[in-house]
Formats: structure tokens, C-alpha cells, sequence
């Protein structure tokens, strides 16, 4: 998965999101990312970049491949293997930002580790997003209210500053239908929606939806 996940990233197809999240992320000039659920590292890195040279990052995932993936990938990212539905082993305001993107969210442990007025940049897929390849039995349901149910869960401890989507459609090449299925959730299933490996025979597709939701939230200070 993670090398699906990587060899897609790489690719550029999701750049136009990477760009908006770096952007969001260094209009709040951090010296400290946490970034939970990081993967390979790829929306670290380019919020890194972003930002001055002095800042620096955690990424923090359940997958300890995940982990060394992403610490290898940069003398800026340091790394951290913990499950986020845990007390997390850092310390309470060390970041400015906390990045959460397709990954899941602990609102009163983000709240403890990001600083007073701290930004949480939480990344979901829109309804829309890759509807094509659902139809195409190639990719798994999207949870109905997915944006209500984060900014419920979240209510208590953080305010919704602003919510961005963004939207494009990609003409994918067969190799790249195949790293996106492999890199999801799809790939742990079997049957219609194939394994990574069935992935070959996969067919290129000329305009899959990738739509994505960014929700601002402030830490709120009055809180428990
Ligand atoms: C869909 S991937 C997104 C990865 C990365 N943010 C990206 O967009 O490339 C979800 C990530 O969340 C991690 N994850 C899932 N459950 C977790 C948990 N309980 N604690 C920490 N990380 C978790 C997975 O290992 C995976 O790397």
C-alpha cells in the first residue's frame, strides 16, 4: 500500500491538494507540524518545503513502515509510531499545526498537543470523490455525512474556521487506476474490489472525480 500510495503521490496526481494544505499550513508560519496518520510523509514534506527552514515535524502512524517511510524521507521529519486512539506520547502544546489528512482524528488529544490558538488542518474526501471508480466496482463507499460527522466529533474542543473544497478531474493511465486502488482501503478487500496485485488488467480512465474537503479548525481555549 504504502508503495502504491508513494509511486501515486509521486506522480503529481494530487499535487493541486499538497499545494493547498502546504499554503494553508505556512500562512500559520509553525515551528512545529504534527502530522497524524502520515503515511509516506508526502503532505509533510510539502508543507515543510513551505515553510521556513527552521521548522520542523513529527509524523506520527499506527504503521511503523508508515513511520520510517516518512522520517527517512527528510532530516526535518522526525517520527513516531502511535495508535491516535491512545494518550499520545508528546507533549501537551508542542505544536503550532496539527495536519490529519484521510486519517483518523483523537479531538481531545490534538487539542492537549497543539499549542494555544493552534491550527488543525483536517483533509476528507468529498462524496464525489473517485465516484468513478465506485461505479466501476473498484473502489469502496465513502461514509454519507462524512464532513458532519468531523465537525461534530471536533465541536468541543475546536472552532470551524473555514471549510475549502476543491475539486478536478484526472485522466488517469492504467498504472496509476492502479497505485490509487492499491494505496486505499479497497486494496485490503477482496472480491469485485481487487487486492493490489489483481490491480493488473486494471484500466486507465479518463476523467475520475478527486474531490476533496479542507476544514480549518482553531483550538478553542476554553475548553476541559
Ligand atoms: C488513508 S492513509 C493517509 C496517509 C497520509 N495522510 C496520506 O494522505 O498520504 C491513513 C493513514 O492513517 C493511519 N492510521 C490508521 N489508523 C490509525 C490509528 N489508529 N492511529 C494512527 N494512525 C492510523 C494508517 O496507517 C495510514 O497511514
Amino acid at each position: 500500500m504504502l508503495d502504491a500510495r508513494d509511486n501515486f503521490q509521486s506522480a503529481g496526481w494530487y499535487e493541486a491538494l499538497e499545494r493547498t494544505v502546504a499554503l494553508t499550513v505556512a500562512a500559520e508560519h509553525p515551528e512545529r507540524i504534527l502530522d497524524v496518520g502520515c503515511g509516506t510523509g508526502y503532505y509533510l514534506r510539502g508543507a515543510l518545503a513551505a515553510v521556513g527552514d527552521s521548522a520542523r515535524a513529527l509524523g506520527m502512524d499506527l504503521s511503523p513502515a508508515a513511520v520510517s517511510r516518512a522520517a527517512r524521507s527528510s532530516d526535518r521529519i522526525d517520527g513516531l509510531v502511535a495508535d491516535v486512539w491512545s494518550l499520545l506520547p508528546i507533549r501537551d502544546g508542542a505544536a503550532n499545526v496539527i495536519l490529519n489528512v484521510f486519517a483518523p482524528r483523537n479531538a481531545a488529544e490534538f487539542h492537549r498537543v497543539l499549542r494555544q490558538g493552534g491550527l488543525l488542518l483536517v483533509v476528507v474526501p468529498q462524496q464525489e470523490h473517485l465516484q468513478e471508480l465506485r461505479k466501476a466496482g473498484l473502489a469502496l463507499d465513502i461514509q454519507p455525512d462524512k464532513a458532519q460527522h468531523l465537525t461534530g466529533g471536533l465541536a468541543a474542543h475546536f472552532t470551524l474556521e473555514s471549510r475549502q473544497g476543491l475539486s478536478e478531474q484526472l485522466n488517469l493511465p492504467a498504472p496509476a487506476v492502479a497505485a490509487l486502488i492499491g494505496m486505499g482501503p479497497s486494496a485490503h478487500h477482496s472480491g469485485a474490489v481487487g487486492t493490489a496485485p489483481a490491480t493488473a488488467g486494471t484500466p486507465a480512465l479518463r476523467a475520475v472525480t478527486a474531490a476533496f474537503d479542507l476544514f480549518s479548525f482553531r483550538r478553542r481555549d476554553n475548553t476541559p
